[in-house]
């Protein structure tokens, strides 16, 4: 049986005031047990949301060292000293806006793993790649490559997160069939590259969802929980879709 995951990543949004508003509102909500719940707040809001027994806590980028002098940069070990158990990899902002490359994002991977943090591997086809038609050799090439440092047993702590670029804060949603066509072919390609590992990895989808369209997606086969952006600074629509979930 595969963890339901319903993560918000609230990107570079969440003053005090707002994380203190925010942790209130989910510590007071009722949530299934069979969902795990995740936010990814800014490194200088999490203090104000670890230590609930309502949600797990994870930062929204590491850096590919776990010390040293690396002005600025926080590394894997720091962020599970802290007391988060997440922290997200390689999203496609970062990707785009920060050259992040698989390289690097296969090395976080890695050193988030031995930190002994969950990484959530976010993946995605831009909108070129999606009409040029090889969306799902993309999509594998970034999977496959992110995760080539970790070994058999280490995979199965991977989340994968599929967030097509052309659905991220556009108001685009991936309809559910297209969203659980890619999905499969990441199950399908995490099985045959890691012996099987693909039936107990989650696969969050990520983009424009909300409380309309969670119900379809998270109701696809292959969809084991949502990667929420925008809807998730909302705490009323966040819990809605975690009711949504389970
Ligand atoms: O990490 C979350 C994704 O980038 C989705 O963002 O829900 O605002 O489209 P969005």
């Amino acid at each position: 049986m595969r963890n339901l995951v319903i993560a918000g990543n609230w990107k570079m949004n969440g003053s005090q005031t707002f994380a203190q508003e925010m942790r209130e509102a989910l510590d007071n909500a009722e949530f299934s047990e069979r969902i795990t719940t995740v936010v990814f707040p800014p490194f200088l809001a999490i203090h104000t949301m670890l230590g609930s027994d309502k949600f797990a806590v994870g930062a929204q980028n590491c850096y590919t060292e776990q010390s040293g002098a690396y002005t600025g940069e926080v590394s894997p070990e720091l962020i599970a000293d802290a007391g988060c158990q997440y922290v997200l990899v390689g999203h496609s902002e970062r990707r785009t806006l920060l050259g992040e490359t698989d390289q690097v994002v296969a090395k976080k991977v890695k050193l988030a793993v031995s930190a002994g943090l969950t990484p959530v591997l976010c993946v995605g086809e831009t909108l070129d790649e999606r009409e040029s038609g090889n969306f799902k050799d993309v999509v594998e090439q970034q999977v496959v490559a992110g995760l080539k440092e970790l070994s058999g047993d280490e995979v199965k702590q991977v989340v994968v997160a599929y967030e097509p670029v052309w659905a991220i804060g556009t108001g685009k949603t991936a309809s559910a069939d297209q969203a659980q066509e890619v999905h499969a072919h990441i199950r399908s390609v995490l099985n045959s590259a890691f012996d099987g590992a693909g039936d107990a990895i989650s696969i969050l989808y990520g983009g424009s969802v909300k409380s309309e369209n969670a119900a379809e997606l998270l109701g696809c086969a292959d969809i084991d929980g949502g990667l929420i952006g925008g809807a998730s600074l909302n705490s009323k629509e966040f819990i809605t879709i975690c009711r949504i979930a389970a």
